[in-house]
């Protein structure tokens, strides 16, 4: 039995894990439902949930201090890299300013901790021309998001070998999966597709938004599988001071993608092409070698992952 503190915990890939972990150990999550919700966190007594923000001092001075911790996930984020070039000043407070007062406090208070996580992004690639992107790859961060997570995460395994706290960092690609909360425009991609495909079961107008030509692409993973590698990156000793991409190792354009989910639900989905987000990369794929050397293969196809989401969201 292990205590885990995981920020962001009510949201997709934070209640997927806290869910996870609390079968066999103790779960505190911090989340300020923005984007979470409590309801994706099973009800349990090994798992406890704090309604609050990862940039309340005095609330972060409380968890800290008054617990003992062996691993932290800091996963709560503004995720939308198109919110974080709307709002630059308050998503960087939430993406950068939060995790150096957590490494701080960590610092402080938590002298035991086994592992704290950090969940960086693919974007920190940019649009540099190199497929696949590898973790020494040139790193050329185009939006406050992703500036925000490159200095975050540079902090965090700065953190390891100025001070030896124990750290790592994980550059998820693209994830998808349940839980996933379609409601924003900016939520992820994939999470507001199947929301359409929702609308069109159920008999109702519904047509979806394609920002581009819709040949960009992406490596989507499956958060099961991205479980799989948060929990290899924090136990194995080689992940220590080290960042890792998290991906499948292959992309799909988002035409490939919505021609897979209407063939998996035998709906042509209506597309109404717009132009480009500023920012937007064109295309990501990961290398995922240095995950692949801790042990991690990744079990789901973009076939796999979507069928099992479909059937969870009930649409086949
Ligand atoms: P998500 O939005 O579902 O989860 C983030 C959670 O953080 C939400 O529940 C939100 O309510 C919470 N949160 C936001 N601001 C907060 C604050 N000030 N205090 C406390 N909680 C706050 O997104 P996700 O997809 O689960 O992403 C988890 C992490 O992984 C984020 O750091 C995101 O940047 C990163 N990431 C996600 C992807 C992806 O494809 N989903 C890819 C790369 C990196
Ligand atoms: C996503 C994640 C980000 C992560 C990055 C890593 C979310 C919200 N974003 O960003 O946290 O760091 O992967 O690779 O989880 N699109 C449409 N129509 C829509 C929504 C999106 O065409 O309604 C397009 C976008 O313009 C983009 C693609 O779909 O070209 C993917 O968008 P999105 O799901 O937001 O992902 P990323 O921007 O890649």
């Amino acid at each position: 039995m292990n205590n885990y503190l995981i920020t962001g915990g009510a949201g997709f890939i934070g209640s997927t894990l806290a869910n996870h972990l609390s079968n066999e150990n103790s779960v505190i999550v911090i989340d300020d439902l923005s984007m979470g919700k409590e309801e994706n966190l099973f009800k349990c007594s090994n798992l406890k949930f704090i309604k609050g923000s990862v940039t309340d001092e005095k609330l972060m001075e409380d968890i800290l201090s008054n617990n003992k911790f062996d691993y932290i996930f800091h996963l709560a984020a503004i995720a939308s890299v198109a919110d974080s070039v709307e709002r630059p000043v308050e998503t960087h407070q939430i993406n950068f300013e939060s995790v150096l007062m957590l490494l701080e406090l960590i610092r402080k208070y938590q002298k035991d901790l086994k592992r704290l996580v950090f969940s960086s992004s693919a974007a920190v690639y940019g649009d540099e021309p190199a497929l696949p992107k590898k973790e020494e790859s040139v790193i050329r961060p185009l939006t406050p998001y992703a500036v925000d997570k490159f200095a975050a995460e540079q902090y965090v395994l700065d953190y390891n070998h100025l001070y030896g706290v124990k750290t790592s960092a994980v550059r998820f690609f693209n994830v998808y999966g349940p839980n996933q909360n379609p409601e924003s425009p900016y939520s992820g991609v994939i999470s507001i597709l199947v929301a359409r495909y929702k609308k069109m079961q159920n008999g109702e107008e519904a047509q979806f938004t394609l920002f581009g030509d819709g040949s960009q692409s992406r490596d989507f993973v499956f958060v099961e599988d991205v479980i799989q590698a948060l929990l290899l990156v924090a136990t194995k000793e080689e992940a220590l001071g080290r960042q890792f991409n998290v991906g499948t190792g292959n992309a799909l354009t988002l035409n490939d993608l919505i021609s897979v989910i209407d063939e998996a639900l035998g709906i042509n989905l209506r597309v109404k092409y717009e132009a480009e987000r500023d920012g937007d990369i064109k295309d990501s794929v990961a290398d995922i070698s240095r995950l692949m050397s801790l042990g991690y293969k990744p079990n789901f196809s973009v076939q796999d992952g979507m069928k099992k989401y479909l059937v969870s969201e009930k649409l086949i």
